[in-house]
């Protein structure tokens, strides 16, 4: 008897709760549903917004009407209009996703978990793959007005293989398809997955899954320029770092600009000042800073003197980045670091001040690299100004600047500014920051 009623239960349990074997969205049981995005999403969606409140623009939407910004590492944006980003959709079964890819570009290996993908592409010539669950991988190369279908569920990508850039559209028949990105899912998940479990998994040592895991995080660098004058910022990696920002760019006075770099970049920021630049010409065309004439240093590193900030950033939290300002090859500007970082990685001094990630540190030439040998002449070196200005500013960073260079500061930085000329030094008339 007591077999009878388990039994009884076991298939009424079955019956009731969600199917494993359904494979597609649910039927609506209403014409349709727009989804209030903002309530709580119940097992099959979102709730109604009332049939009295919609409206035809609940049935539009231009989420993928505009050309995602393909700048970034692996040359790809998706924008998706799911039920999420497009309430209309919501108990439909229904969505797209719009993939803009520059030449070369690549939307990294991926799946849906809950839908079939059809693509279409729109402009230029893309290799789309997939690997079935038996490890066996198709794949075409499509122009123009060509379909290629990704069963539910199978890791595939795109990739741009044509001279222009892409633009595909897939549509899916689900109204949320997830994505598993399969590196961010293995190696930037939140806690991470312990690095022992991936050197196994993927039979390598530890060293190279941190390097991988390094990849995904990235720190953003704001170059501010607030020198009365324009100046060209310029970055040169250390071996085997990338170059960002082309090595070097023009920057208006009072303008700034935002690099992505890699989580664990190092290399040397600095400016150049005095430009006569001439794209034709391979004459040194910069007064300080120089690095052959050329607007995009693109990884060559500058001619002294030069204010040099040294940056070294871990993206592993547990591991401090560095930066500091070297004066070792003289200084041309004066300028600030300030970062933004979790309070309990700031580093304090010993009467306990915070000088770390809140601080900030102006460089200056202190008297022993000033005015020295050819950096120095007497119309080109202020040193009463240039003192006064720099003990006022950052008196601990004076005495680092005569001692070893250790680094000054140290945290997890995943957010830097490097300010050339900071403002509380550049309305005191004078001209305190013409270029030396
Ligand atoms: C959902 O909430 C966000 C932020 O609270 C708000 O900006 C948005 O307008 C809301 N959307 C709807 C459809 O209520
Ligand atoms: C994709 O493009 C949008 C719109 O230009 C942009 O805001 C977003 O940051 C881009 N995403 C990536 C990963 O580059």
């Amino acid at each position: 008897m007591a077999s009878t009623i388990s039994i009884l239960f076991f298939l009424a349990s079955f019956l009731l709760a969600p199917s494993p074997l359904q494979s597609a969205d649910p039927d609506p049981l209403q014409d349709f549903c727009v989804g209030l995005i903002n309530a709580t999403e119940s097992v099959n969606g979102f709730p109604c917004k009332p049939a009295s409140a919609v409206t035809a623009n609940d049935f539009s939407s231009d989420v993928i009407a505009y050309e995602g910004n393909t700048n970034n590492p692996f040359g790809s944006n998706v924008t998706g209009a799911n039920a999420m980003a497009f309430p209309g959709l919501n108990t439909l079964g229904v969505s797209m996703n719009r993939i803009d890819l520059a030449p070369g570009g690549l939307n990294p290996p991926h799946s849906h978990p809950r839908a079939t993908e059809l693509d279409i592409v729109i402009e230029g010539t893309v290799m789309i793959g997939f690997v079935t669950t038996g490890n066996v991988f198709y794949s075409k190369v499509l122009r123009k007005g060509e379909l290629f279908v990704v069963p539910r569920g199978l890791v595939h990508f795109e990739r741009n293989i044509g001279k222009g850039k892409a633009l595909i559209f897939a549509a899916f028949n689900g109204q949320m398809p997830g994505t598993v990105s399969i590196a961010p899912t293995l190696f930037g998940a939140k806690p991470p997955i312990p690095d022992a479990v991936l050197s196994k998994a993927f039979q390598v040592g530890t060293g190279v899954v941190d390097e991988i895991k390094s990849k995904g995080h990235t720190a953003s660098i704001t170059v501010i320029n607030k020198c009365p004058f324009q100046i060209w910022p310029s970055a040169a990696p250390n071996n085997g770092h990338a170059v960002l920002a082309d090595g070097g760019f023009h920057l208006e006075s009072g303008h700034s600009r935002l690099i992505e770099a890699p989580g664990n970049w190092n290399g040397r920021i600095w400016a150049r000042t005095g430009s006569n630049f001439d794209a034709n010409s391979w004459q040194p065309a910069y007064q300080t800073g120089d690095c052959g004439g050329r607007l995009a240093c693109n990884g060559l590193i500058g001619t002294p003197p030069a204010t040099l900030v040294e940056i070294s950033l871990h993206a592993d939290k547990n591991t401090p980045s560095y930066y500091d300002v070297s004066l070792v090859d003289g200084y041309n500007l004066p300028v600030s670091i300030t970062t933004v970082c979790p309070a309990e990685l700031a580093v304090a001094n010993e009467d306990g001040e915070v000088v770390a990630c809140k601080s900030t540190c102006l460089a200056f030439g202190a008297d022993r690299f000033r005015c020295r040998n050819e950096y120095g002449s007497a119309g080109k070196c202020k040193p009463s100004v240039y003192s006064k200005l720099f003990k006022d500013a950052c008196p601990w960073y004076f005495s680092y600047a005569f001692d070893a260079p250790s680094p000054l500061v140290s945290c997890g930085v995943t957010e830097l500014f490097i300010t050339f000329c900071p403002a509380k030094w550049s309305d005191g008339g004078d001209n305190q920051y013409e270029p030396v």
